[in-house]
């Protein structure tokens, strides 16, 4: 593990745009970049667990004036609203930190119609990156921080069933839903190379949160029963802290990256033509042009 990580980066000046914040690995990696100077803008579903997140934030620094927008980022209508009222509030972004994500037990399906999995956990990091992208490019250099998994392993996208129609397995959709995180930053890199802005993802460790709490039946339990062999979040933000503010990644992009290291994810993340399809038909189904 990088043991540097930080206290010698400084953030102080920096803006710090990161969902799924108000629990887990990304609540304690908030803490830590407003500890080291960065104000944090959360984006949270939730008034009252957003407003907790807030003020355990605010106890660290008076001086930081930390935001929340909410949001529920599995419905596309309002992951286009909150990047349009995040980027009037921010003139500028220097790290986008997309790290919300969950596990659903069974196949439902949002407004949009798209599968839960797919939509919190990938269409969410897709859309507002997108709706950010002026910012980020304005703030360049910027950096986008992209949570995805080991759970990646095995898995294999089907592009005639992003939606998972044909079966639900849900450790499979949620594998599929990170191995699609990979393949975005991959693309994301190759795409905005050159406009100052990099993207990297990472696997965290299993790290013991409130993942899978909500999931329901035998997999709640399953993850349960499992956690008590997990990481603490403190570990498990680890990476997340710093690919957002290490200058040792200064300039890295297109990266897979578990404890502050490169790693190298599977084949199947590492196929550019899927990178590239994947993109064309998140676009197509937000409705976005690129
Ligand atoms: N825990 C692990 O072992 C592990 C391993 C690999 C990767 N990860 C990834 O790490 C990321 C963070 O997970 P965690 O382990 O820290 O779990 P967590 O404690 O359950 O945190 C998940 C966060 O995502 C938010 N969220 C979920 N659905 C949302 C929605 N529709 N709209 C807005 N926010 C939403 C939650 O908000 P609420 O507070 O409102 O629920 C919470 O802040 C996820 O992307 C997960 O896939 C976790």
């Amino acid at each position: 593990m990088h043991d540097s990580l930080s206290a010698t980066a400084s953030m102080r000046g920096k803006v710090v745009v990161i969902t799924g914040a108000t629990s887990g690995i990304g609540e304690v990696a908030a803490q830590r970049l407003a500890a080291m100077g960065a104000r944090i803008v959360l984006v949270a579903r939730d008034r009252t667990r957003g407003e907790a997140a807030l003020e355990r934030l605010r106890r660290g620094d008076a001086g930081l004036a930390h935001t929340v927008h909410y949001g529920d980022l599995s419905r596309i209508s309002e992951m286009k609203r909150l990047a349009v009222e995040i980027a009037a509030a921010e003139p500028r972004i220097d790290v986008l930190i997309n790290n919300a994500g969950a596990l659903f037990g069974s196949r439902q399906v949002t407004e949009d119609n798209l599968e839960f999995t797919f939509a919190t956990n990938h269409m969410a990091y897709f859309v507002l990156t997108q709706g950010l992208r002026e910012r980020l490019f304005a703030s360049s250099p910027a950096r986008i921080v992209n949570t995805a998994s080991d759970a990646h392993k095995g898995r294999v996208l089907d592009f005639e069933d992003l939606q998972s129609k044909k079966g639900y397995a849900a450790v499979n959709v949620y594998g599929r839903s990170k191995l699609c995180n990979i393949l975005f930053t991959r693309e994301l890199a190759r795409r905005w190379s050159g406009r100052g802005v990099t993207a990297n993802c990472l696997h965290p460790g299993f790290v013991a949160t409130r993942f899978g709490d909500g999931s329901g039946g035998l997999l709640s339990y399953g993850v349960r029963l499992a956690k008590t062999f997990a990481i603490s979040p403190d570990k498990g933000a680890q990476t997340i802290v710093y690919l957002a503010s290490s200058p040792d990644v200064t300039g890295v992009t297109g990266e897979y990256f578990y404890q502050c290291r490169p790693a190298t994810p599977t084949t199947q993340a590492r196929d550019d033509a899927a990178a590239q399809r994947l993109w064309i038909e998140s676009a197509k189904l937000a409705g976005i042009e690129t």
